[in-house]
């Protein structure tokens, strides 16, 4: 699949998640396989205020030497802060620039941006041709199906980021009302690919090889990007790649679940420092042992872990008795 310019590799991409998606998780996604991967959004008015910025916000847009392909999403609804950040930004780094039209939170949708901008064809196609102008990368837009089941207009919006130049679409086939609840409707994505002729890519509910293979089969997407599947599962990807090369693909032992989480925490912890890493890490342990034996004491008990050392014997612990 190409993006503008960009050759992508084969497989799926890593979706954008807000307080997941940061240079660690990246990191181990790539590794793994990933084609391409997107930052967790960043807002184009708060980076035009304060380019300096926040260390929230200098954490998104750092980018790790071993990333590949990797995409800046910006959220935001006014053109002019759209395009200055699409400016700035796009010398950073990054090799594409990613507009959220997705976002369903209540302080972003209250704000116009997110989601929002589904309801507002006409504020979206000014964002993107904004971006557009800005930017000297690809650009591509992220949308959801629509704002809810009586307003499903994502053809109409993809074929609107696709006038105004937009690269490729990510369709996450949700409404906003919807959140994540319930199943993606991949009719969305198939109506959407109908629509246009830039790459579309499905989004919504792949965890497995099986899942991506569907989805371009039921909908003709170019791409698939992969998002809470890859939630303490990195090895989605390599799951994908083995599938399209034809080769048997192993699960990971609880030996390499548990091998995969400490790095991951000592990466987290060169990242953020030791605290902030153990509480950062709380959710990915979490993720990663759901569904063994005995997680749910695990659980519980990271929660008061504050250092490596007490998550290492914690998860060696666990490992101990499982096998
Ligand atoms: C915790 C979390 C944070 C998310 N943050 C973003 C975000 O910052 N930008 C965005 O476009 N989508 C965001 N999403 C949506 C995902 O990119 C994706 O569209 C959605 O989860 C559906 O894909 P999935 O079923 O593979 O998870 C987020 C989803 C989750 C679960």
């Amino acid at each position: 699949m190409r993006i503008g310019t960009l050759e992508l590799p084969p497989g799926a991409g890593l979706a954008p998640m807000a307080g997941v998606t940061d240079c660690p998780m990246r990191r181990l996604c790539f590794e793994n396989g990933a084609a391409w991967a997107v930052t967790e959004m960043l807002s184009a008015k708060g980076y035009v205020y304060a380019p300096q910025g926040t260390r929230a916000m200098d954490a998104i847009l750092a980018r790790g030497g071993d990333e590949g392909v990797l995409g800046l999403q910006l959220f935001g609804r006014d053109p002019e802060y759209i395009e200055e950040a699409a400016r700035r930004l796009s010398g950073r780094g990054f090799d594409f620039v990613d507009i959220n039209m997705g976002c369903p939170a209540h302080k972003i949708v209250g704000n116009g941006e997110g989601s929002a901008l589904m309801r507002e064809p006409e504020r979206a196609r000014q964002v993107v041709r904004a971006a557009v102008k800005g930017s000297s990368l690809p650009v591509t837009v992220k949308i959801r199906s629509g704002w809810d089941e009586d307003s499903v207009n994502a053809a109409q919006i993809a074929r609107i980021a696709q006038d105004e130049g937009a690269a490729a679409v990510t369709v996450h086939a949700r409404t906003r009302t919807q959140m994540y609840a319930g199943r993606a409707d991949r009719r969305v994505i198939a109506e959407v690919k109908r629509a246009v002729t830039i790459p579309v890519i499905g989004n919504g509910d792949v965890r497995s090889a099986e899942d991506y293979f569907s989805m371009i089969r039921e909908t003709g997407c170019d791409g698939v990007a992969v998002g809470r599947g890859a939630q303490g599962n990195p090895w989605v990807f390599a799951e994908i790649l083995a599938a399209l090369k034809g080769k048997p693909w192993t699960p990971p032992s609880p030996a390499e679940r548990i091998g995969l989480i400490l790095r991951h925490a000592r990466m987290q912890a060169d990242w953020l420092g030791e605290p902030l890493a153990m509480r950062e890490m709380r959710k990915h342990v979490a993720w990663s042992i759901q569904g063994m034996p005995g997680a749910a004491r695990v659980r519980e008990k990271v929660n008061s872990v504050e250092s490596l050392e007490a998550l290492g014997e914690l998860l060696t612990d666990y490992l101990r008795r499982l096998s």
